[in-house]
Order: C-alpha cells, then structure tokens, then sequence
C-alpha cells in the first residue's frame, strides 16, 4: 500500500499550549482515510497545516507533510498556492473560508480552472457544469450566476465540494463535508465519495460521524487532544478496538 501524504511529528503550538502533539500518520493512495476525534481534538488543525493555512498564532513547531518526496512544510507561498486547489484540494468546514462573497460560484470555480489547467473558456464552462451536477447542483447558469449567500447551506457545501473537484486533484482532503446536509444528501455525498475512489482519487475524510466512517473509510485514525490514539484499517480498529477512547468511541455508534 503506497502512501501518498505522510504525515510525520507534526506539532503545533499556540505558544507554550501544544494543539497537535508529535502527529504522525500515511494517507494510502487511491483510499479513503478517515480522521476522528472530539471537537477540539485538532482535526482542521491538521488539514490547515498540511494546505499551509494555519492561521497565525497557530504555528508549526515541529514535523514534516511529504508529499511526492516533497515536504509541503518547506514550499514558498506561490509554490502552495500551485499545490493547493490543483493537485491537493480542500473542502472547508464552513463553506463561506471558501468563497469570495463577491464573486459567483461559476467565476470562483473558473478562476480555480484558469489558475491550474491550460483550459480555453468553453472547456472549462464545460468542466464547471460536470463539476456541478456531480454533486447534485443543477449544471445551469442560474446556479453558475449565484453569489454564495444566495445558496442554501446544503447548496453551498455542495458548491464547495464541486469546487474542489473542478480540477481533477490527486488528493481531496474533506473537513465535515457532509455536515450541513439532509441524510438523503448525506447519502448521494457518500456514494460520489466512493466514486472518486473509483476513480482513482485519495481522500482524507474528516469526520465525527462514525457512522458514515464505518461505511466508507478504508483507513481510520483516531485523533484525541492532539494526539494520534489508534489508527489502522476501520475493519480493524472499528471491529476490534485496542485503546479505550476508541472503544468509548466505538460504544456510541448505532
Ligand atoms: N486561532 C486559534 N487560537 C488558539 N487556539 C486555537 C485557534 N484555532 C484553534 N484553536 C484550538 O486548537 C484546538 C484544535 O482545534 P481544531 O479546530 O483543529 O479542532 P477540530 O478537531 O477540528 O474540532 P471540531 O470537530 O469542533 O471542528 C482547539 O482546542 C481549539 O480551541
Ligand atoms: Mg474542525
């Protein structure tokens, strides 16, 4: 099983207050890997720090993120920004980190394309539309031509998810991307999640939802104050659970 991104000591501090401890993990290619943990147990900590967003005074103490022999943690800002949205994309918590207010969803998604591919402006109109209805927006101009506040909740963490998948990343790193959404929605997420594993894609699929986990994930890490408890394959770790948090964890699913 090749990994992808490894993820290895990664620490960081607000001050002399550690928010993620010696965190060290693999994200398998062509998997999904779930990370869980409690509120505060720093889930987004990670993904900020892996997509260079960690906002200031969060700082990184101590660690390393490779991806293709690269350590993410040593690019310059431009280097990141390339990376970031093209090859390794990022569905936000809150849906409104990923949009400019000001801009529509079809430009902000344009933008995205025009920033990453060579893509004349009809291919990538194309791209957008396919990007739209395969997460269940309808691939109209109406959509194309709305401001982010003119979408619903659920519209718009769709939004964000077809924003991230416009152009085509090798990794999608998904911070609660179902958690605005009816369980019917839930449900059709989830299938276009194993889809994209169809199709090749690596996911880090961020999530409290252990339910959902069970169903989807290959790979599970479980996450407490900063801390890697347990982590393996979820047959695994969600069957057999060897640290009591993850057996705690393990009792409150349905
Ligand atoms: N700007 C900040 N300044 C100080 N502490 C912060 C800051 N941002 C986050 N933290 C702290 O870092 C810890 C980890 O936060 P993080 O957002 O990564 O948790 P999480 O696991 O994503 O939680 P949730 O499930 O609620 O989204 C928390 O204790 C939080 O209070
Ligand atoms: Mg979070």
């Amino acid at each position: 099983m090749k990994s992808l991104l490894e993820i290895s000591h990664l620490t960081v501090q607000v001050g002399t207050r550690f928010l993620l401890d010696g965190v060290s993990f693999q994200v398998p290619e062509w998997k999904i890997t779930a990370l869980v943990g409690g509120s505060g147990s720093g889930k987004t900590t990670i993904a900020s720090s892996i997509l260079g967003l960690l906002p200031s005074p969060l700082e990184i103490t101590r660690g390393e993120v490779i991806f293709e022999n690269k350590n993410l943690l040593l690019l310059d800002q431009e280097q990141m920004r390339l990376m970031r949205g093209g090859v390794i994309a990022m569905v936000f918590q809150e849906p409104l980190w990923a949009f400019d207010p000001l801009m529509t969803i079809g430009q902000q998604m344009d933008e995205v394309l025009a920033a990453h591919t060579d893509d004349n402006p009809k291919d990538r109109r194309h791209k957008i539309f396919a990007s739209l209805s395969k997460v269940q927006l309808p691939s109209t101009m109406d959509i194309f031509n709305r401001y982010p506040h003119q979408l619903s909740g659920g519209q718009r963490q769709r939004a964000m998810i077809a924003q991230a998948l416009v152009t085509n990343p090798k990794v999608i790193i998904a911070d609660e991307p179902t958690s605005n959404l009816d369980v019917t929605l839930q449900a059709k997420i989830m299938d276009l999640f194993r889809q994209f594993r169809k199709e090749g894609m690596t996911q880090l699929l961020i999530s409290h939802d252990l339910g959902m986990v069970a169903h989807l994930a290959d790979e599970v890490i479980i996450l407490k104050e900063g801390r890697v408890v347990e982590s393996g394959p979820v047959s695994l770790v969600m069957k057999q659970p060897k640290q009591k948090y993850t057996q705690a964890l393990m009792s409150l699913v349905p």
